[in-house]
């Protein structure tokens, strides 16, 4: 034993001078004596890294954890090697093993969160900084990378909270003034937007109040519960609760935006049809169809004829991010992108469904920044935006907003549900000087009513 520790020792030093193929020698001599000592496999498994003998380094390092799964360095650095060789999936799956072996470890959360956030996979990253945090509740650089993901994701509240508790642990944190002033004017901006708004109140939920016409109501309603899915759900139900904010069974709805928000795109045509306002309905964004079927619906039962409702969609899903040019689309991960992609044979058919497939109907097939500046729409009196992404927003802003007339609205779906979505509103909002009340429909969107030229 004594021999042992010697050679333990002498093996040490040898590698703390870097002497790694000395260290090595005595380490493989170690091991002659005690071949299952997790700690000379792991420590062999460094030399081998070291001298970037990387298949030797990993096979050591495995037979380290095998032999003891409870030491969260043997995982770390086995995660390095993977991880040096572009092989982040494995990595991610020897850290999350790592963390169920340890679960009280709050480094290994860390290491597994840096991974998710390396690979812009930010909810999971925040998940397990949040994990970390929680087993170590001053863990100040689980806090800045939180920050920094809220930040990248445009969750900007909860940055400034990530970075604050960051500059109470300590003040001299590294880049800490920097980031924590970009976010003040981040914040700034938004705050600009949403102050200037004088309704802007998170209490001032949207209740709707359409016709004295009780018999066209009745229609409208039985027509949202179609388009919905719910004609057979209890009102009374929490299933009825989930609809009424956005569908949560997408099998048969043809519109995923539930009741509250069919409600308010009701509400506002309603309004624009009493007021006279000139134009359009438009929708950007549509999927299946369900919200434009309503505008059709509406436009019918009032027998007004002299507006279109145009269809935007690219009728094969979202465009590819292009973060480049709008960097806030970079963190986009939707878990099936397919399940957006709905041809317009489809949509057709559901607008045929409903016996509303006419010449009031016009469909822009494409993608915005193509099919929109173009489109021969000449005034608008409700605009429905609803293509989720930031570049998605912005285009339809750009090239329709002009076009809303005074006393007309734009709905936004996605305000409160896609930070990059918002964010395209506030700069927008913020370019053009647009001071209109925004108003809250439910836990995602919003809309205001258009008061002035831009
Ligand atoms: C969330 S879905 C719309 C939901 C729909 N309003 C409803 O009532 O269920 C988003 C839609 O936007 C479309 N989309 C997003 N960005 C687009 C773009 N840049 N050009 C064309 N279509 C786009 C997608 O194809 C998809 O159908």
């Amino acid at each position: 034993m004594d021999n042992f520790n010697s050679i333990f020792n002498l093996a040490k030093v040898e590698h703390q001078k870097g002497n790694f193929l000395e260290a090595k020698r005595l380490y493989i001599q170690l091991l002659e004596f005690d071949s299952s000592n997790s700690d000379i496999n792991h420590l062999l498994g460094v030399i081998y890294s070291q001298l970037k003998d990387k298949q030797n380094a990993y096979l050591y390092f495995k037979k380290a954890i095998k032999i003891n799964p409870h030491n969260p360095d043997f995982y770390t650095n086995m995660a390095k090697i993977l991880l040096s060789d572009d092989k982040t999936k494995q990595a991610i799956e020897l850290l999350s093993d790592a963390v169920k072996n340890n679960p009280k470890i709050a480094d290994t959360y860390l290491n597994l969160a840096n991974i998710f956030k390396m690979n812009n996979n930010y909810p999971k990253a925040i998940e397990n900084y949040k994990k970390a945090i929680e087993i170590k509740p001053d863990f100040i650089d689980a806090y800045n990378n939180l920050g920094i993901c809220y930040t990248e994701h445009f969750y900007n509240i909860e940055a400034h909270d990530a970075f604050k508790k960051v500059l109470e642990l300590n003040p001299n944190y590294p880049n800490i003034d920097t980031i924590y002033s970009f976010l003040k004017e981040r914040l700034l901006a938004e705050q600009k937007v949403i102050s200037s708004s004088k309704n802007f109140n998170i209490f001032s939920r949207f209740e709707y109040k359409f016709d004295n016409d009780e018999l066209i109501n009745d229609h409208l309603t039985l027509l949202k519960k179609c388009l919905t899915d719910t004609l057979n759900v209890d009102e009374e139900s929490i299933e009825f609760e989930h609809v009424n904010e956005g569908i949560k069974t997408l099998l048969y709805s043809k519109t995923m935006i539930g009741i509250k928000r069919l409600n308010n795109l009701h509400y506002c045509i309603v309004e624009t049809i009493k007021n006279n306002i000139d134009g359009d309905l438009v929708e950007t964004g549509v999927w299946r169809g369900g919200a434009t079927i309503l505008m059709r619906a509406i436009l019918k039962a009032y027998n007004i004829k002299d507006k279109l409702v145009w269809v935007a969609d690219s009728f094969e899903g979202l465009p590819q991010p292009n973060p480049n040019l709008y960097p806030a689309d970079k963190n986009l991960n939707f878990n099936d992108p397919n399940f957006i992609n709905v041809s317009i044979e489809e949509v057709k058919s559901n607008f045929r469904k409903y016996g509303l497939l006419d010449d009031q109907v016009k469909f822009l097939k494409g993608w915005f920044k193509d099919t929109l500046p173009d489109a021969q729409i000449e005034k608008i009196s409700v605009l429905r935006l609803d293509g989720d992404m930031y570049e998605s927003t912005m285009d339809a802003m750009k090239y329709l907003y002009p076009k809303l007339s005074i006393g007309g609205y734009v709905i936004v779906d996605d305000w409160g549900a896609l930070p990059m979505c918002k964010q395209a509103i506030i700069d927008y909002r913020n370019k053009y000087n647009i001071k209109e009340s925004i108003y809250i429909i439910d836990s995602t969107g919003i809309y205001w009513k258009k008061e002035k030229d831009i």
